[in-house]
């Protein structure tokens, strides 16, 4: 019995020493340094702002940046998205960013023209034939390029993303350039795109996409161009009769941060933000194309609303009759070998 009572003693002696320092309470154990968990106390949040609705490739592109950013810094990083201009329009967001009221914005490149004429290239009509040409020029060498030029503004470039093909609405039918002289045609502010409408007879009009929808409204102007998600998301289809399938030009963005806010980023978290916005950018691309093409075929569903694909010879006409527009661009830029380089990667 006295035997019996020794050993349970002993055992259950063992069994406590074992459990303990399992536990850590007889040792305590030194956890290993995790960089990840250094930080847990500091929060970070990005304000992104962005001015078109959240249905669209850069609305899309958005979100999914927000959640990539929270699924790899494992919710460190935070980025709240604010869609339909509802913190900064066209006309203030760049100030915004560059005094840090934002951390983030995505202008298309056209707007950023003004600061940096080289991007007006991109404004070329005529230009880009296939939404695989924009992905590999503006995610190559002479993308980042053109998102170097940006040091100057205490701003960094991410990376660009894409919308696509440009094409026109108006009240009345377009089937040849000749429709468009006469009309007050809505452009986004470039030098380029707005040559490209007065070397027609055209007046452009260069005013913030917030205003557009009113402005065809009250017919202050008579025409626009942008994307079908464009067209489709912001309703100009209720306000214009008719569109005119000209791919004429492309619309893409340009990814900005303030750049005092990325210096002082953990190099981890610059990479972890860099990687969301690589996998962004491919999934974007081809989210971009995808909603074009059920974009278009919505705005064909239209009563009251008339699509009209421009044939081949008139598009023949059209580049003809835009090529000053490339003179008036290198005279305009700083860098005109940029277009060479471009036009060395697209097909004629
Ligand atoms: C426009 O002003 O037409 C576009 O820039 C809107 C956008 O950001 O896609």
């Amino acid at each position: 019995m006295k035997k019996f009572i020794i050993g349970t003693a002993a055992t259950v002696l063992i069994l406590t020493i074992i459990f303990s320092i399992q536990q850590g309470i007889l040792f305590s154990k030194t956890l290993p340094y995790d960089d990840e968990q250094s930080g847990l106390d500091t929060q970070i949040t990005i304000h992104l702002s962005h001015v078109v609705a959240e249905n669209t490739p850069k609305g899309q592109a958005a979100i999914k940046f927000a959640e990539l950013v929270e699924e790899k810094t494992k919710g460190k990083v935070k980025v709240h998205v604010y869609p339909n201009a509802s913190l900064y329009n066209d006309e203030n967001e760049f100030k915004a960013l560059q005094d840090g009221k934002v951390e983030m914005i995505i202008p298309t490149f056209s707007k950023m023209t003004a600061y940096v004429p080289d991007w007006q290239v991109l404004d070329l009509p005529y230009l880009f034939h296939t939404d695989d040409e924009v992905h590999e020029v503006l995610t190559g060498p002479i993308g980042e390029q053109l998102l170097d030029e940006l040091k100057p503004f205490n701003v960094r470039g991410l990376g660009f993303w894409h919308n696509g093909f440009k094409q026109l609405t108006a009240e009345h039918p377009i089937y040849t350039f000749e429709d468009l002289q006469g009309l007050r045609i809505r452009t986004m502010p470039s030098k380029t795109l707005e040559r490209q409408f007065s070397i027609v007879g055209a007046t452009p009009v260069p005013i913030s996409f917030s205003e557009v929808f009113t402005d065809l409204e009250s017919h202050a102007i008579d025409a626009q161009e942008n994307t079908a998600s464009n067209i489709y998301s912001k309703g100009f289809y209720k306000v214009q009769k008719n569109m005119t399938v000209t791919n004429h030009g492309i619309l893409g963005y340009s990814v900005l941060m303030n750049e005092k806010f990325w210096q002082q980023l953990p190099p981890k978290v610059q990479q972890q933000l860099m990687e969301a916005m690589q996998e962004t950018t491919e999934w974007q691309f081809k989210q971009a194309v995808l909603i074009n093409a059920e974009d278009l075929r919505k705005l064909q569903q239209q009563s009251d609303f008339d699509i009209y694909t421009m044939t081949d010879n008139e598009r023949q006409r059209w580049q003809e009759q835009f090529a000053p527009v490339y003179d008036y661009y290198r005279t305009n830029v700083k860098q005109p070998h940029i277009l060479a380089e471009i036009q060395k990667i697209i097909s004629p």
